[in-house]
């Protein structure tokens, strides 16, 4: 095909001229897909290895969840809260139960399930822990993303999310990411909550050292403080368990989700905590008009199905394995660091051979759809129904990338 009939530059200059520059994508405009594959405007095919930053973990229109999208839509779609529908109580109640928990409150997106953790921590101190009003404090992570809302990019270290965006929401405290002292240190008489990701995703899929995140849980107990796990990413299934906190065997009292929880058709997030923490909250304290509609229910509560059934947390673990000795092959070629778990990877690539940018634009150009994050480091977050052959496949562009 010659240029001048390809759809893809017009497209990507058309998204430009009308949209806020708030994202750098990939010049790659996509019109369908299906599984782990999408198709661009042109006819070529990608293997997505990011998967809507793990919003798609159950692939590109899941039958299932496909399914059920339809039904409701042709049923019933949205009410508000000033009613209750007949979707709501078997999403909460069996959200709920995978999680171990009381109760749920649904969101749409994740930032708002982080805003919500933080209204109810603080809540739960004034209310439940006695703390003195006005004074409540979370401890937080340096490296820390929690989504872009002005309280959240408050208690950011990055300068990108952060600079220009004040004044800043004042309660959090700093401290550093998988150091249990400074974050023992940081506790006092007004901390509420200690909001961490037990795995930092945007950060390069960065996982504590073995022990933190008991430790954690442990400090959170003796010292009466929330321990809210932010598994909006990395929880559902995408580290190989259903929650990354499984892997060190800790129950936080609060998970904030979201992303996969709306099986990439529609923006669900939840929180899930006990009823003597999210029983704080009474009516006309806090809510959403779209949070827990009918169709974002019915989609949502198939997600759990899914998960409840364990095959995708397996085939993340299994296949994860896979990908993880395929990356670690290609260490000292390239790559200078890589860390795995499930099938969720951050690769370092030597900053002298090129960025992360570069790296994924040459991917793409060998059908392979991954995004940077930091400087050379990059995030492979394929759907979990990926096969051992497509992964293979992945790691072969990679190879090439690094080596041509
Ligand atoms: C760990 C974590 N928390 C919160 C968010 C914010 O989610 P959303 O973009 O849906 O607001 C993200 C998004 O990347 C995330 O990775």
């Amino acid at each position: 095909m010659v240029d001048d009939i390809l759809r893809t530059p017009g497209a990507v200059r058309d998204a430009e001229r009308w949209t806020a520059h708030n994202y750098h994508p990939l010049p790659v405009v996509i019109s369908s897909a299906e599984g782990a594959w999408l198709t661009d405007v042109d006819g070529r095919r990608y293997l997505d290895c990011l998967a809507g930053y793990s919003a798609l973990n159950f692939g590109h229109r899941h039958p299932q969840l496909i399914a059920a999208a339809h039904a409701q839509l042709d049923r019933l779609t949205l009410t508000s809260r000033a009613f209750i529908h007949d979707q709501f109580a078997d999403f909460c109640r069996e959200l709920a139960e995978l999680c171990g928990k009381d109760l749920v409150l649904p969101m749409n997106t994740g930032a708002e399930a982080v805003e919500t953790g933080i209204k109810v921590a603080r809540k739960w101190g004034y209310q439940v822990k006695g703390v003195t009003p006005g004074q409540a404090n979370i401890v937080v992570a340096e490296g820390n993303f929690h989504g872009r809302t002005t309280t959240i990019v408050s208690f950011s270290t990055d300068e990108d999310a952060r600079a220009d965006f004040g004044p800043y929401t004042p309660g959090f405290t700093v401290v550093p990411y998988g150091d249990l002292d400074a974050l023992t240190a940081a506790i006092d008489e007004n901390t509420v909550a200690v909001l961490l990701e037990p795995i930092q995703g945007e950060q390069g899929v960065v996982v504590p050292p073995e022990g933190y995140l008991p430790g954690v849980r442990q400090v959170c107990t003796e010292r009466d403080v929330l321990f809210i796990a932010d598994e909006i990413q990395s929880g559902l299934g995408r580290t190989g368990a259903t929650f990354a906190c499984d892997h060190e065997g800790v129950v936080p009292d609060m998970y904030l989700l979201g992303k996969a929880l709306g099986g990439g058709i529609v923006p669900v997030s939840a929180v899930a905590a006990n009823a003597d923490v999210l029983g704080v909250l009474k009516p006309g304290q806090h809510g959403s008009t779209f949070g827990g509609n009918p169709l974002a229910c019915a989609v949502a509560v198939e997600v759990v199905r899914l998960l409840a059934t364990g095959e995708f947390q397996r085939r993340s673990a299994e296949l994860g394995e896979r990908l993880r000795a395929g990356l670690e092959g290609l260490v000292g070629k390239g790559l200078v660091g890589v860390r795995v778990r499930g099938l969720w990877a951050g690769l370092d690539i030597d900053p002298a051979l090129m960025s992360g940018r570069e790296a994924c634009e040459r991917l793409a150009a060998r059908g392979v759809l991954a995004k940077d994050t930091h400087g050379s480091t990059i995030r492979l977050a394929p759907p979990l129904v990926i096969t051992e052959d497509e992964i293979d496949l992945a790691v072969a562009a990679l190879a090439e990338v690094l080596t041509a």
